[in-house]
């Protein structure tokens, strides 16, 4: 073999050999980026049997076939439309996405990518998103709604005033006027009004006109409290305050109510509770709407409502019980209780409104409401709010 043969077959040895640790890097390389990728990765044949799969797949919380199995092989909704996806790329040899897919309580987005021997199925959990996107949806939607209903709410309250006075003023007048027409009939016998004999009309009258006032107060009612669900947190500056004042207030202004609803209140207020940050009036507002659910809860006089403070120092937390005997709360209705108009009170003009602002103000303010009504018996509501933390040493 002559120099130049030979150096020539060195050169190519080199290159040869070059190119052999650039596959062996690009290999290891391949290899990281499948097995560490955080979505879902499972290798099909040509058939939709599965060859391999990532770390991400193999921890996943639902089990793949093993290998040389199907990959798709259920009647379920995923495996069905999935196993169509895998034909359409086969036959078509390209790439597609398949997004919004369901199975077990999780949604998915699938890529399929067709190569050389069969086709890579890439799965992302897009669960998590999804919620957080149907979260800011309700929420922008709560948000508008507010706005509206608080223009409504403004609209409705001054005509319904203006029907309160009115029938107010009309009942007295109705009750001045009958023993007038009264006099009238017994001298010249009955007469026409509006639409029938006076004799019949005298008894409705005075019903009429109260239930025309009823329903006007119901009305008032349900503005209030839409204002107040519109209003939730109007931009109240939040300062720091002593939570027994104003339960204390709380329970003042509800001072006719309560005594209408039990002889057996007991307001029990800790000492040395750390102040918490937040509008006053706003958590006022939350402690009257639980105190009204409670009196409204019991069916007689003897039943109970404890009022009481803590401090959890340990969670750095302020707590207000409001609880009661009475009529409890249906284990099917705990998790609705919140929701805006939902009521069990149709009969006696209930909003549904109460919780649904009182929650919205605890969110505001870092808080929480919990609710517990054990076997249905009583119920126990709990305020939490974070308290400041005036016991830290200052820095
Ligand atoms: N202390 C309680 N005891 C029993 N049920 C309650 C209590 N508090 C609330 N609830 C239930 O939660 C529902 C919603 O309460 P709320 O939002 O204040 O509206 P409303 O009082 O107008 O019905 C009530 O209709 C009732 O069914
Ligand atoms: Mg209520």
């Amino acid at each position: 073999m002559s120099t130049e043969n030979r150096d020539d077959l060195i050169q190519a040895k080199r290159q040869l050999n070059n190119v052999l640790r650039e596959c062996h890097e690009k290999e290891v390389f391949n290899f990281a980026l499948f097995q560490h990728n955080p979505s879902a990765i499972t290798v099909v044949d040509k058939d939709g049997k599965v060859v391999k799969s990532n770390l991400a797949r193999r921890h996943a919380h639902d089990p793949l076939p093993e290998l040389g199995h199907t990959l798709f092989s259920g009647e379920s909704e995923c495996d069905v439309i999935m196993k169509s996806e895998l034909k359409k790329v086969l036959a078509q040899n390209t790439v597609r996405e398949v997004s919004d897919v369901r199975a077990g309580g999780h949604i998915y987005a699938f890529t399929l990518a067709p190569f050389a021997h069969g086709v890579i199925v890439i799965r992302q959990d897009i669960t998590e998103h999804k919620r957080a996107e149907a979260q800011l949806v309700q929420a922008q939607k709560l948000a508008a709604l507010g706005t509206l209903v608080s223009g409504v709410a403004h609209e409705v309250s001054n005509p319904n005033n203006v029907m309160l006075l009115g029938l107010k003023t009309l009942r007295r007048v109705v009750d001045d006027l009958l023993p007038v027409l009264d006099a009238h009939r017994e001298q010249a016998g009955d007469f026409e009004v509006g639409i029938g004999p006076y004799s019949e009309f005298r008894e409705e009258l005075p019903e009429m006109v109260d239930s025309c006032y009823r329903a006007a107060e119901r009305i008032n009612r349900l503005v209030t409290d839409l204002k107040g669900y519109a209003r939730k947190d109007e931009g109240e500056a939040h300062v720091p305050f002593d939570i027994n004042t104003v339960v204390q207030s709380a329970a003042d202004l509800m001072g006719s109510t309560i005594r209408k609803a039990t002889h057996n209140f007991i307001l029990d207020c800790a000492d040395d509770l750390p102040p918490v940050h937040g509008a006053a009036r706003r958590i006022e507002q939350v402690i009257i709407n639980l105190l009204s659910n409670a009196c409204q809860a019991l069916p007689r006089q003897d039943g109970h409502i404890t009022v009481s403070t803590a401090y959890n120092r340990a969670a750095k937390e302020v707590h207000v019980r409001v609880q009661d005997d009475g009529v409890g709360i249906p284990p099917e209705a705990l998790s609705q209780i919140t929701d805006p108009f939902f009521t069990t009170k149709h009969d006696t003009g209930g909003t549904g409104l109460g919780l649904s602002i009182s929650r919205q103000i605890a969110d505001n303010h870092g808080g929480a409401l919990v609710f517990s009504s054990a076997g249905g018996r009583g119920a126990l509501v709990t305020l939490t709010l974070p308290a400041t933390s005036h016991e830290e040493p200052h820095a």
